[in-house]
């Protein structure tokens, strides 16, 4: 774990400087382990802190470490998995103090919060080890950097043949340093040549050398130039065989500083770690023929342990012949496991720092020590992550329990509906985490989130039931090395909490309604007529109205439209039906049916106007497939459609035509035909529609003699009705009547009325208005008297002294159907009882009947009449149709009277 160190080649040291603070107790520790050192930063004061290490020389000039130079000098930094930070310096460290077998490092600690180690607080730390007796070699395989030292020997023959002329050694070898003993030179044996490097090159080079009292010290990081892989059985080891020509006194003398350390042997099968190391292996064993195992020791952590502890770990240690073999249970104490991540997949990395000593003896060293440190690490094993729901639906909270996680996971940013927030942030949005920590520090983590939150998707499924989908992914942060994976969490919840949309129907006379009241389930739901989509654009081009006011939707529709369903036609009415779908938004999927069916008054479908016309729409009922509306016709096959839809199809024509029959009874006149459906070359129809029109004479008619020229026609289902008119002119031209406003008009007795009586508005010419009776009253009352006859059954009272004359109807611009006038003119007189006038003024009647022309089987023809032949009316059988028409009132002046007056009296 060579991490963010936050370190500096500096070629210069500084001077320690005065101010450093305190130690915090427990803030650091050291160890005395072996011929190591180790000082143990701990992670609750140091985490998150930017560090960097400096040695302190024996001036007190702290040389700040950084990579090339820890492993040139013999320095580790590491971090623990705990997020301690870890120091080890080696008994023979550039800037450790030996006396006797007593070493001493002082280092220097400076942590910041930020990476350019601004305000960082300055920690010293010295410590002293014990280490001995050392043996004459001594190996050791660090983390960083490979390491041998040799006991410095004089040879004891030449011991005492010595002379004091150092000028003369500085002569011979110049580039030997002058002083009681240093190294001169190194020689690197390699398969091709022997390489030599002075001292001042094998610096630069990356090697650490110096001699101390007793030793010769040669020290390699495993990035340098002139290591060698060599494999001994099977395993592969990272070697350097070097001679080190050093200064003793007066001599130069060599010796072997072979150096290797195993770079693999490590194996993963069986969920067990089995790390083998060969012994005596070539390089260090060149030159000997006798070895002897002295001890084989190992443990974990730089700790030595015993037999019983490694059995009560299920470690176990075996020393064969040729080879030591560890052999530890993937998960056993001593190790840790901490989070890996791979291909995006969560998972786990065992981790345990071992360690071996091995001592031997042979006829050429002596004692040799060799002490391996081998960090292992497990290959990547996917671990399955529980997603727990607990998720209460009486509380309507999603509760999802994600873990176990190791401790070194932390949950740092939520993910849904495409944002990312922090842990914190989240909460505004509902979800809320919780860490539920383990004894042995494992973790879980628990979201919690309200069924309402917005993120939370739902969706209907049936019946009543909606389901809450809560789809977050989870980010974590993995310390420290700050790696990051998510995990999605995807968690369904079904609750029977739908509200269906209901609906409401009714209809008015020409519209059907239908008001959809929205539930919870039907945001993205469409509504449908008839496979349209209701959109409001579609809406606006059928005439409908569509509303929508988030809660309710409510649509009219008028029945005659394209989108209604005729369901059957009866005398009483037509029912039509308007279905309305609710369809998925994404799938069109049907979700919901409604209906309205209401019965419609035919009077829809047809109009039987004043004048004669006749509006029929003809309509296509479901279940009468193959009808083509174009192809309807009326009797007359002749008479074709006006306007044709999908559905329907309106004709309009005039009573007089499209073999339109006629019927008369007293109170009705009956216009009937059928719309009818042929198929090709057939001529039974196949769809009839009856339709009838029965007229009658408006019997309260308020007939006024100036009447708007076209009033306007009041409609009755199925019927149609009739107007009269009794209108006074007031010339025997008959061309100028009186008009409302003239009323009452006033006349001297005997004056000549003239009397016209009209059917108002009809155009069929087959029809005539006669005159049956017609009388005056005194009050505006028809039927109030007394009463003075004029006409009796169509011929003039024979008791009139002044006879009612009959004047003939032509045609003219104003009267285009003669047939449907009557005129006649009378003398003006008024009633007396005694010699009293009884009242001023006179109102006149006439009862008509309406009859035919021409003489259809249907028809009755019209009866004789008086005028202009003086025969009585033949009241036949046949039924006609009566009505009756009333004038304005006339008024009598008086002043003429007097005198000369005639007087009609009863
Ligand atoms: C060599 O070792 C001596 C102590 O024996 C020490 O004072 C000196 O700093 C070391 N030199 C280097 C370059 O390591
Ligand atoms: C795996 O371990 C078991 C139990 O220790 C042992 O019986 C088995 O032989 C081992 N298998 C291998 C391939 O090492
Ligand atoms: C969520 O579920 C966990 C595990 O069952 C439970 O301990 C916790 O109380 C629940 N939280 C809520 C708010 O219901
Ligand atoms: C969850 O959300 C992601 C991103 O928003 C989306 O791609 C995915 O389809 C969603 N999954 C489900 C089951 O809704
Ligand atoms: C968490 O989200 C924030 C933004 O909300 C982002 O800056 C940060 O990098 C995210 N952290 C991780 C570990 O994804
Ligand atoms: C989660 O729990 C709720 C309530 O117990 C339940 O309705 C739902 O079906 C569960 N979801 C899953 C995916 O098990
Ligand atoms: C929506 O319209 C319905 C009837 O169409 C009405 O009853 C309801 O109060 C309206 N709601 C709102 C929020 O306007
Ligand atoms: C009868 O009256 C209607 C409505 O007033 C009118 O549309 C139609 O043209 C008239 N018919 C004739 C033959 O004039």
């Amino acid at each position: 774990m060579e991490l963010d160190l936050m370190l500096r080649l500096l070629l210069i040291g500084t001077l320690v400087s005065d101010i450093w603070t305190e130690d915090r107790p427990g803030s650091m520790r050291s160890e005395c382990l072996g011929n190591f050192l180790r000082i143990t930063l701990s992670a609750e004061y140091f985490e998150d802190k930017y560090l960097s290490f400096s040695a302190v020389d024996q001036f007190g000039i702290a040389w700040e470490i950084d990579e090339a130079m820890a492993s040139q000098c013999g320095y580790t930094v590491t971090y623990s998995y705990w997020g301690n930070a870890e120091f080890r310096a080696s008994a023979l460290s550039c800037h450790s103090q030996s006396e006797k077998d007593v070493f001493t490092v002082t280092i220097q600690i400076k942590a910041s919060h930020t990476p350019d180690m601004k305000n960082a607080a300055t920690h010293l730390k010295s410590a002293s080890c014990h280490y001995g007796p050392w043996s004459p070699r001594e190996l050791i395989c660090e983390k960083n950097y490979m390491e041998v030292s040799v006991r410095r020997e004089v040879p004891q023959t030449v011991h005492d043949f010595i002379q004091d002329e150092p000028e003369d050694w500085a002569l011979a070898f110049p580039e030997a340093k002058t002083g009681e003993s240093s190294i001169w030179q190194i020689v690197f044996h390699q398969p091709e040549e022997k390489k030599a490097l002075l001292v001042t090159d094998a610096w630069h080079a990356g090697y650490g050398l110096n001699t101390t009292d007793t030793r010769i010290l040669l020290r390699i990081p495993y990035s340098a130039a002139q290591i060698q892989l060599v494999k001994a059985r099977g395993i592969t080891f990272s070697a350097v065989r070097s001679s080190t020509f050093y200064k003793q006194r007066w001599m130069i003398l060599m010796v072997d500083t072979a150096v290797a350390c195993p770079v693999d042997g490590v194996d993963y099968t069986n969920k067990t770690i089995t790390w083998t190391v060969p012994k005596y292996i070539q390089p260090l064993s060149a030159g000997a023929t006798s070895f002897k195992d002295v001890l084989v020791e190992a443990g974990v952590d730089l700790h030595k342990l015993s037999a019983k502890e490694m059995v009560s770990r299920k470690y176990s240690l075996s020393n064969d012949l040729d080879t030591i073999t560890i052999k530890i249970p993937i998960g056993a104490e001593g190790g840790y496991y901490k989070t890996s991540v791979n291909s995006e997949q969560y998972g786990a990395k065992y981790s345990i720092n071992l360690f071996l000593e091995h001592q031997w003896e042979d006829n050429k060293w002596g004692l040799t020590k060799h002490t391996i440190i081998k960090e292992i690490e497990t290959p990547f094993e996917h671990v399955e992550l529980a997603i727990t729901n607990n998720t209460n639906l009486s509380t309507r909270l999603m509760n999802v329990t994600v873990g176990m996680f190791l401790p070194d996971v932390e949950l740092v940013n939520l993910t849904f509906e495409g944002a990312t927030v922090t842990v914190l942030e989240a909460i505004q949005h509902g979800y809320v985490t919780h860490e539920n920590r383990y004894a042995n520090g494992s973790k879980t983590y628990a979201i919690q989130v309200p069924f309402d939150a917005a993120s939370i998707k739902k969706e209907y499924t049936r019946e009543d039931i909606r389901t809450y989908t809560l789809n977050v992914t989870l980010e974590f942060i993995i310390h420290p090395t700050s790696d990051t994976f998510t995990i999605p969490v995807i968690t369904v919840s079904a609750v029977k909490d739908a509200v269906l949309p209901s609906a409401r129907g009714f209809c008015n006379e020409r519209s059907l309604y239908l008001i959809i009241t929205r539930g919870n389930v039907d945001q993205n739901w469409l509504p449908f007529i008839s496979n349209q989509h209701l959109t409001p654009e579609a809406a606006q081009k059928y005439n409908y109205s569509l509303s929508d006011n988030g809660t309710h939707l409510a649509v009219c529709v008028p029945f005659l439209s394209p989108h209604v369903d005729f369901e059957d036609i009866h005398p009483s009415g037509i029912t039509a039906s308007l279905h309305l779908t609710l369809k998925d938004g994404i799938t069109l999927a049907n979700r919901r049916d409604f209906s309205i069916s209401c019965r419609f008054s035919p009077s829809e479908l047809m109009q039987c106007l004043p004048n004669g016309t006749v509006v029929i729409t003809a309509v296509k009922l479901v279940g009468i497939a193959d009808v083509d509306t174009s192809l309807l016709v009326l009797r007359d096959r002749q008479c074709k459609p006006i306007l044709v839809t999908e559905k329907t199809a309106t004709f309009k024509f005039n009573v007089n035509t499209c073999g339109t029959s006629r019927t008369f009874n007293s109170t009705t006149m009956t216009y009937e035909n059928d719309v009818l459906y042929f198929r090709p070359g057939s001529d039974m129809p196949v769809y009839q529609l009856k339709c009838v029109c029965w007229y009658t004479i408006k019997q309260t008619v308020d007939v006024q003699y100036e009447s708007k020229n076209n009033p306007v026609p009041s409609i009755k289902p199925g019927f149609g009705s009739l107007a009269l008119s009794l209108k006074l002119f007031k010339e025997k031209s008959f061309s100028d009547p009186y008009k409302e406003s003239e009323y009452p008009v006033v006349k001297y007795l005997r004056e000549a009325l003239y009397f016209e009586v009209e059917l108002l508005q009809s155009e069929d010419v087959r029809l005539e208005l006669n005159l049956e009776d017609c009388w005056a009253t005194n009050s505006q009352s028809s039927d109030s008297h007394p009463q003075w006859p004029i006409l009796i059954n169509g011929c003039e009272n024979s008791e009139d002294s002044h006879r009612t004359i009959f004047h003939q109807v032509i045609y003219s611009p104003r009267v285009k159907f003669p047939q449907h006038l009557k005129r006649f003119e009378v003398r003006m007189f008024a009633f007396v009882q005694g010699t009293t006038l009884l009242q001023e003024q006179l109102y006149f009647h006439c009862r008509v009947v309406i009859c035919s022309t021409m003489h259809q089987s249907s028809d009755s023809l019209c009866p004789r009449r008086c005028n202009p032949g003086k025969h009585r009316l033949d009241r036949s059988a046949e039924s006609h149709l009566y009505g009756q028409a009333s004038s304005g009132a006339v008024l009598f002046k008086k002043e003429k009277v007097t005198g000369r007056g005639e007087y009609v009296d009863f």
